[in-house]
């Protein structure tokens, strides 16, 4: 369902989910429970942000809305505009750099026909670059959802990218 056409509001299996991780905090802590809330309200709410998103979240921890602002802003994984199902996020740091991930990004580009930030017109793809992820002995890194494509060259790229159009189903962290 779209996120504009329903009232902001958690399923009662994920806002179980969310008291639950709220719980594990003492009294007055709960702003510790931002993080994995934000990423589950990310996979509720069709893979963003919404300033609406963001309030609901904050009300639920009795936080003020800046204090979700602000971190929904720092971190990449969250987005503040709607995206695509999948969102592509390519390490740009250096180790990646040094066996092709600029390459990568670039076939990426012309293949999809949009530039890091930007969505393709069929909602499918939003291509983003990213700070190291971790796993700097495999580079290229792209990062789609939960799971991490390792080694990447531009003829796997294109299978990946096949395979995503078939499943066609959005790629969450959760
Ligand atoms: Fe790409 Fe670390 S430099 S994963």
């Amino acid at each position: 369902m779209d996120i504009d056409t329903r009232e902001i509001r958690f399923s009662a299996e994920r806002l179980a989910e969310v008291y639950e991780i709220i719980g594990r905090y003492p009294e007055g802590r709960q702003k510790s429970a931002l993080l994995p809330v934000l990423h589950i309200a990310q996979a509720e709410f069709d893979n963003w942000l919404s300033p609406e998103v963001m309030d609901y979240v904050a009300d639920l921890l009795g936080i003020q809305p800046i204090e979700v602002y602000e971190v929904a802003s720092f971190y990449t994984m969250f987005n503040l505009k709607p995206v695509g199902k999948y969102v592509l996020e390519v390490c740009r740091t250096g180790p990646c750099c040094l066996v092709g991930a600029e390459k990568l990004q670039s076939h990426l580009e012309t293949k999809l026909g949009i530039k890091p930030g930007e969505t393709t017109p069929d909602g499918m793809f939003t291509l983003k670059t990213v700070e190291c992820l971790a796993a700097c002995g495999f580079g290229p890194v792209m990062q789609v959802g939960a799971t991490y494509y390792e080694r990447l060259t531009p003829e796997k790229a294109d299978e990946l990218l096949e395979q995503f159009r078939k499943e066609n189903k959005r790629a969450t962290y959760c």
